[in-house]
């Protein structure tokens, strides 16, 4: 035994979400969904993104924009019809920090010059016509496909001004300011709504988009007499995509260490399950606890080395899941490179269960919110569903999905078979280019 059990176990239980907790979120979550349909107060926003998934037979050439992460993103998309698409060029921008959390006008500057560095190194003639579709993955308040009013900045971002504004206007204004006055932005969408929007111009039973990257949310595809709120006069169509923004939900039980993240974050109370699930916290939970185990002596007991806010990063709870090594060697590497060097091997295996547990707690509880939406749409759930997901937690944590199935398996049996999880990859990207040519062929 280490020293280091006794508080592992603690630890596991408070993290745990047995079955009986999973279907109470579940249930809570599906209230939730109730309420902000009807435009009653609920941490679930259920935003109208005026749109329908694709038919698959949509064509045409598109600029995509990626905003929402870590980098901005410049995407020329090709739609050839027959669920066929070609990228024919990627630029990718690492956002300053000054554009990020300094002003509106810089951040849409940034963006509006990264588009016009693009069209040049792709000789793309700036004077051509063309058709743009704008991925913003924040929460915005849509009044058609080509607007949107940001509602409040998540993950870290802070651009003053912004808040409240439409983004397609900041986003014209900033082309027009670098000579570029000949863009039609045709579409604006969050990148769940792109993710679904992609898998579903390959695969037309998709009907949920996801994101486990920076932040975490999804979208689904609503009956429209369901969506209460939105006024008969503008609703079109049979079914539009619902942006959950499940980021947001509160309704979760939630540990000291969730607490003590929640405070250091520059949006304390809100975004709950984001930070209980996504790449930007789950990394600095992990540390939160070893620290906490560092404190108590009963980890790196012979090192005075210290885990500074940051430097355990989701990537490293990743890399710590997947040594499969006898002594552990992929932790030490990445340990000596935190400066924490001499670590035991019961350190090193103390670490990996760590991030194990909070790693599980975010698989599961993903799942307890994929299962209440599915349930929503078809409650036994007796047709195949396609669950549309990218971002670089599901794509690089070794076991991420497949905690997210078993889960799924625990609360459905046999029927999980019908509720398919698939990479959308570049979903975010690729997806705002169908999304623009679906709203053109409905103009
Ligand atoms: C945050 C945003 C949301 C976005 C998600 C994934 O939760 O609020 O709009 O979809 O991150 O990028």
């Amino acid at each position: 035994m280490s020293a280091a059990d006794p508080f592992l176990e603690e630890l596991e239980q408070s993290f745990a979400l047995p079955d009986g907790a999973l279907k109470a979120v579940r249930r809570a979550f599906q209230e939730e969904m109730q309420r902000g349909l009807s435009g009653e107060p609920s941490s679930l926003k259920m935003l109208p993104t005026f749109i329908d998934r694709a038919s698959g037979r949509e064509r045409g050439r598109f600029i995509a924009l990626d905003l929402g992460g870590t980098n901005f993103r410049v995407l020329r998309v090709e739609l050839l019809g027959g669920g066929t698409v070609r990228v024919a060029g990627i630029g990718k921008y690492v956002i300053p920090e000054a554009a990020m959390r300094g002003t509106g006008d810089e951040l849409f500057g940034f963006i509006a010059r990264s588009i016009a560095q693009f069209l040049n190194d792709n000789r793309i003639d700036a004077e051509a016509k063309f058709r743009l579709g704008f991925t913003f993955s924040f929460p915005i308040d849509q009044s058609g496909i080509t607007s949107g009013k940001l509602i409040k900045w998540t993950k870290g971002f802070s651009a003053s001004g912004v808040e409240g504004a439409d983004v397609v206007v900041l986003l014209s204004k900033a082309l027009r300011q670098v000579g570029l006055n000949d863009i039609d932005i045709a579409a604006l969408a969050n990148d769940t709504v792109g993710t679904l929007m992609a898998q579903s111009y390959e695969e037309p039973d998709c009907d949920v988009g996801i994101i486990f990257g920076t932040g975490t949310n999804a979208c689904y595809r609503e009956k429209v007499p369901n969506i209460k709120k939105m006024k008969p006069a503008v609703q079109s169509g049979e079914h539009m995509i619902i942006n959950i923004e499940w980021g947001d939900f509160s309704q979760l039980r939630v540990t000291d260490y969730d607490r003590q993240l929640d405070r250091a974050t520059n949006n304390p109370g809100r975004q709950w399950m984001e930070k209980m699930i996504s790449g930007m916290y789950l990394g600095e939970i992990a540390r939160l606890i070893l620290e906490r185990m560092i404190e108590e002596g009963i980890l790196f007991a012979h090192s005075s080395a210290r885990l500074k806010a940051g430097d355990f990063e989701t990537r490293h709870i990743s890399l710590a899941e997947s040594d499969r090594s006898d002594d552990l060697a992929n932790i030490e590497e990445c340990l000596e490179a935190l400066g924490l060097s001499d670590s035991s091997y019961d350190d090193r295996a103390a670490v990996a269960a760590v991030c194990r547990v909070v790693s599980t707690r975010a698989a599961r509880l993903a799942a307890a919110a994929i299962s209440a939406i599915v349930t929503w749409m078809d409650p036994e759930p007796s047709r195949k569903h396609t669950i549309a997901i990218d971002g670089s937690l599901y794509e690089k944590h070794p076991h991420f999905r497949q905690r997210i199935v078993d889960t799924l398996e625990d609360l459905h049996g046999d029927a999980s078979r019908q509720i398919e999880l698939t990479h959308a990859k570049d979903g975010s990207g690729i997806g705002v280019a169908v999304a623009a040519a679906v709203a053109a062929a409905r103009a």
